[in-house]
C-alpha cells in the first residue's frame, strides 16, 4: 500500500504533561513501591565462585535468623519439577537455584523468605554453602577446545552452542579471492550491560480464588502468562500478569529470570505475597548482558573502491546458559542485516556460540538481536577499507550505498528492505555538520601534528519483528495487537499488546488514534501492561512497537471508522456509498455542508444507532508483512589530546530516517537516549571479566553511565521515507542511535588517531586505551 508521506496532525504539539490526566491517572507506581498486607521479602543467596560444585548446603543457621520463614535451594525446585527453566528460544535451560553446581559468580544458590528485606539479607549471608572449585573458562576461545566441559548436563559433550550461518560461503570465499583489494579485522563488541535505572523485581500472591497476581517489571507481560503456565502448570487463566510502571527496560526485562520463580514458588508454599527486588549488584552480575560477539571482517572491492563481497565470522561468548531472547528461528539474532547499507553482491555471515563460566545473556540491548553488533562491524568494515584503498570515507558509502531507485532491495543476506533515500540522508547529515570546512580544519590542525577525527556511520537496522512465517518465541507467532474502545462522548480508550518502559507510548498510541479518527489525542487513555485487559501481545523491545502494535492500532481505529460510517450515514440520512471520510469527519460526497463528527457518532453509536450494531469499538491482530528498515547517517567530530589520550566529542550529527514520525518530540526524545548510550558503550562501558572469571564491573562506580556532565551535545535531523507496507508508513526508532551511534564515535577517533598509523582499537576507547594506542605508535615509527 503506497501511503503518503505527511505529518500526523497532532505532530509537534507537546503534551501538556502536568494538565495530562493520562500523566497522573495512570498507574503511577514501580514493583518496589507495592505493599500487601503480610508480605515477605526474598533474597537469594549468589555465589562468588564462577565454576564450581557444590558439595553441600546447610540452611539451619539462616533459619534461626528472626524473620526468617523459609529458605529452598535447587534440590528443593527440582523434587518440585521446577529446575530448570526453558530459555526463550527453546535452545537451552537454565537453572532456577544452582544444582551440583555454579557456573558463574553471583549466580543464584539459594532462596531466603523473610518478614522483612534485612532480615531476608541477612538470612541469606547464613547460608553455608561447601564448594570445590573447578578450572575456569573465561573466554570463548578457551571453551571451543573443550579441555573443560562446562554444561555435563547437556547431552552434546561440548561447549559449543550452535553454528549459524547464511548467505553464500563459496560465492563469497571465490569473491573475496578475485577481489583486488581485501582488508580483515577482528572486531570485537565488547560485553555490555543495559543497565536499567530500575532494576529487575516482582510481587506474587495468590488472591482469595487462587489465582496467580503477578505484578513485575516484565517488557512483554503476555509472553510471561504463558511461560510461566507452561514452566508451572498453572492454568493461563488463573495467572494476572501486571507489568506497571517501569524504570526502563532496554532488553533487560525481556527474560524470565530465577528471582521471578522463586517468588512464585515462595508465595505458593508459604501462601503469602512474596517480594523480590534485584539489587544493581545482581542486576549488573546475574540479569541480561549485551552483545560480546568478537567478529571477523572481511570485505572484498575493486581498485577503485566498490565492494565485491562480505564474510563476517563470529564467536559469540553466550556465558553459562544461551539465554539470548532470540525469536525461535534466529539463535544469531537478526545479525543477517550486517551488508547495512551497502550493494554487496555475494555475502556470508556465520556465528558461532560457546558457553563460558559468566553470567548468561546476550539480549537485545535497545537492539533487533544482534543488529547493534552487525552494524558496528559493517561501519568499522567500512572505514577500514577506505583507510586501505586510500579513499575518502563519504565517497565510499556513497559509492557503494543502495541506490534508492533499487529498493525494495533484497539484500545478499535475505532481507528485502522496503524504502530509502541514503545518499539523502546522507548529504543532509554533511550539509549540518559543514563537512567541506572541517576537512579544511583537519588538514590544517593535522599540519601542525593535532589529532582531530571525523568519523561516519551510515547505518541500516531491520526493526518490526515479526511477519510469522519467520518470527516467533516459544512457537508464539510475534504479531502485535491493539484493542480501542470509543466511549459515548468521544472520549476512548486503546489497550496494545506492547509495554512502555518510557518510550512515551501513552502520547503516541493516543496520537494514532486521534489521527485516525478525528478525536481528542488528550482524551484518548492508554492502557499496557496487562494482561487481564490488554489484547496478546509480545511486548515492548527491539524497537517492534510502531512498526507492529502502532499498525494495529491505526487498523483497530480504521475498523471503528467503518462501522462509524454506518452511523454516520444513517444520522445523514443517506446510503452509507454516499458517505466519505474527508478532514477528520464523515461528509455526504459532493455536499461539504453536511457533515457529522466522529464525536456526534460516537453520541449516536449508543444513543441513535438505528438498525446497526449499538458500541464503537474494534480489535485488531496484526501481523507484519514485511520487516521496517530505519536508517540513519551519523557523523562525528573528535579532538584527541596527544598527550593524554583524551577524546573530546566536539560535535555529533545525527540524521534519522524513520519513516513517518508520529511525534518529532518523543522521537528526538528516543534519539537523545539513545545516542548517551552509544557514547557510553564507545567510550567508557565494559563488563570485564578477569581470568579467573571474576566480574570486574558490580556497581555503578565501575560501570560507568554518563550522566549530563560528560554527554555530548546532540543535534539532530531527519528525512522521512516511507514505509510502503506499514498502514502509516512508519517504521521504529527507539533502537537507532544506539545501533548506528558507536560506530560513528570510533570511527572518528581512529580517523583521528590514522595519521599515526592506527588503524583499529576496540571499544569502550578508554583515555589509556587510547593514550597506548598513540604512544604504542609513536614507538613504532
Ligand atoms: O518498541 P519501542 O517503543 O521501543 O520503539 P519504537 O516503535 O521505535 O517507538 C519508540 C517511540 O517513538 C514510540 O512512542 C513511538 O510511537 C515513537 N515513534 C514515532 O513517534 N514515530 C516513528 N516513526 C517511530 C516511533
Amino acid at each position: 500500500m503506497a501511503i503518503q508521506a505527511r505529518p500526523l496532525h497532532s505532530v509537534g504539539v507537546p503534551m501538556k504533561r502536568k494538565e495530562d490526566p493520562r500523566f497522573i491517572q495512570g498507574k503511577g507506581h514501580y514493583v518496589d513501591d507495592l505493599s500487601f498486607p503480610g508480605m515477605l521479602y526474598l533474597s537469594l543467596v549468589r555465589t562468588t565462585y564462577p565454576h564450581a560444585e557444590i558439595k553441600s548446603i546447610d540452611i539451619s543457621e539462616a533459619m534461626k535468623v528472626p524473620g526468617v520463614k523459609a529458605v529452598i535451594t535447587g534440590k528443593d525446585l527440582e523434587a518440585a519439577g521446577l529446575g530448570w527453566l526453558p530459555t526463550f528460544h527453546g535452545f537451552d535451560k537454565q537453572m532456577v537455584l544452582a544444582i551440583g553446581q555454579v557456573l558463574f559468580q553471583y549466580q543464584e544458590v539459594a532462596a531466603v523468605f523473610a518478614e522483612t528485606r534485612a532480615a531476608a539479607v541477612d538470612g541469606a549471608e547464613k547460608v553455608q554453602v561447601d564448594y570445590a572449585p573447578l578450572p575456569v573458562v573465561a573466554d570463548p576461545f578457551t571453551s571451543k577446545t573443550d579441555k573443560v566441559l562446562l554444561r555435563p548436563d547437556r547431552e552434546s559433550k561440548t561447549n559449543h552452542i550452535f553454528h549459524w550461518e547464511v548467505g553464500d560461503k563459496d560465492g563469497t570465499a571465490r569473491a573475496l579471492a578475485s577481489s583486488p583489494k581485501r582488508i580483515k579485522q577482528r572486531i570485537w563488541f565488547q560485553r555490555c550491560h543495559p543497565a536499567p535505572l530500575e532494576p529487575c523485581g516482582c510481587v506474587a500472591y495468590f488472591d482469595t480464588m487462587g489465582r496467580l497476581q503477578f505484578h513485575v517489571t516484565s517488557q512483554a507481560p503476555h509472553v510471561y502468562r504463558t511461560a510461566l503456565s507452561l514452566v508451572t502448570g498453572i492454568p493461563e487463566d488463573k495467572i494476572h500478569v501486571i507489568s506497571p510502571d517501569l524504570g526502563g527496560g532496554f532488553g533487560n526485562k525481556v527474560p524470565v529470570y530465577p528471582g521471578y520463580v522463586c517468588a512464585i514458588v515462595g508465595a505458593l508454599k508459604i501462601g503469602r505475597p512474596v517480594k523480590w527486588i534485584e539489587t544493581r549488584t545482581e542486576n549488573l552480575t546475574s540479569t541480561g548482558f549485551a552483545r560480546d560477539y568478537h567478529m571477523d571482517v572481511e570485505i572484498g572491492a575493486t581498485a577503485d573502491g566498490k565492494v565485491t563481497a562480505l564474510h563476517v565470522a563470529t564467536t559469540a561468548d553466550h556465558g553459562a546458559f544461551d539465554a539470548a531472547a532470540d525469536p525461535s528461528k534466529y539463535p544469531a539474532g537478526i545479525f543477517g542485516i550486517v551488508t547495512g547499507s551497502y550493494s554487496f553482491p555475494v555475502a556470508h555471515a556465520e556465528v558461532d556460540a560457546y558457553f563460558t563460566n559468566k553470567a548468561p545473556g546476550g539480549i537485545a540491548y535497545r537492539c533487533s538481536f544482534r543488529v547493534t553488533e552487525a552494524s558496528y562491524a559493517i561501519e568499522r568494515g567500512m572505514d577500514i577499507l577506505a583507510d586501505e584503498l586510500g579513499m575518502d570515507a563519504v565517497e565510499l558509502r556513497k559509492k557503494n550505498f543502495v541506490r534508492k531507485d533499487q529498493f525494495p532491495y533484497p539484500s545478499a543476506l535475505g532481507f528485502t528492505y522496503d524504502s530509502g533515500d541514503y545518499h539523502k540522508t546522507l548529504d543532509v547529515a554533511l550539509e549540518k555538520i559543514g563537512y567541506v570546512a572541517l576537512l579544511k580544519e583537519q588538514a590544517e590542525k593535522r599540519a601542525r601534528g593535532e589529532l582531530m577525527g571525523i568519523g561516519f556511520s551510515t547505518f541500516t537496522e531491520v526493526v518490526g519483528a515479526g511477519p510469522s512465517k519467520h518470527f516467533d518465541i516459544l512457537g508464539i507467532k510475534m504479531f502485535d495487537s491493539a484493542e480501542i474502545r470509543i466511549h459515548p462522548t468521544g472520549a476512548g480508550i486503546v489497550r496494545a499488546g506492547t509495554k512502555s518502559q518510557g518510550q512515551g507510548h501513552e502520547t503516541t498510541w493516543a496520537q494514532i488514534v486521534a489521527e485516525e479518527l478525528g478525536l481528542d489525542p488528550q482524551n484518548i487513555m492508554v492502557e499496557e501492561g496487562d494482561t487481564d485487559t490488554a489484547p496478546y501481545g509480545l511486548g515492548t523491545y527491539a524497537s517492534r512497537s510502531t512498526p507492529v502494535a502502532g499498525a494495529a492500532i491505526v487498523m483497530a481505529a480504521r475498523r471503528i471508522r467503518e462501522k462509524a460510517r454506518k452511523i454516520a450515514a444513517h444520522l445523514l440520512e443517506v446510503g452509507e456509498g454516499d458517505v466519505e471520510w474527508t478532514d477528520y469527519k464523515f461528509q455526504v460526497k459532493g455536499v461539504p455542508s453536511k457533515t457529522v463528527t466522529m464525536k456526534q457518532v460516537a453520541f449516536a453509536a449508543y444513543t441513535n444507532m438505528s438498525q446497526n450494531e449499538p458500541g464503537l469499538e474494534a480489535t485488531y491482530y496484526y501481523d507484519p508483512p514485511n520487516m521496517t528498515y530505519p536508517n540513519g547517517a551519523y557523523v562525528a567530530v573528535v579532538d584527541v589530546d596527544r598527550d593524554t589520550g583524551e577524546t573530546r566529542v566536539r560535535r555529533f550529527v545525527a540524521v534519522d530516517d524513520c519513516g513517518v514520525v508520529i511525534n518529532p518530540m518523543v522521537v528526538e526524545g528516543q534519539i537523545h537516549g539513545g545516542l548517551t548510550e552509544g557514547f557510553a558503550m564507545a567510550f567508557i562501558q565494559e563488563i570485564q571479566y578477569d581470568a579467573e572469571g571474576n566480574n570486574l564491573n558490580t556497581n555503578f562506580t565501575d560501570y560507568l553511565v554518563p550522566t549530563s556532565l560528560e554527554t555530548p551535545h546532540w543535534e539532530t535531523g531527519n528525512t522521512v521515507t516511507p514505509s510502503p507496507h506499514h498502514p502509516m508508513g512508519a517504521k521504529g526508532v527507539g533502537e537507532s542511535p544506539n545501533v548506528g551511534s558507536p560506530a560513528a564515535f570510533v570511527n572518528a577517533v581512529i580517523d583521528a588517531l590514522s595519521p599515526l598509523g592506527v588503524r583499529h582499537i576496540d571499544m569502550p576507547l578508554t583515555r589509556d586505551k587510547v593514550w597506548r594506542a598513540i604512544r604504542d605508535a609513536e614507538t613504532r615509527t
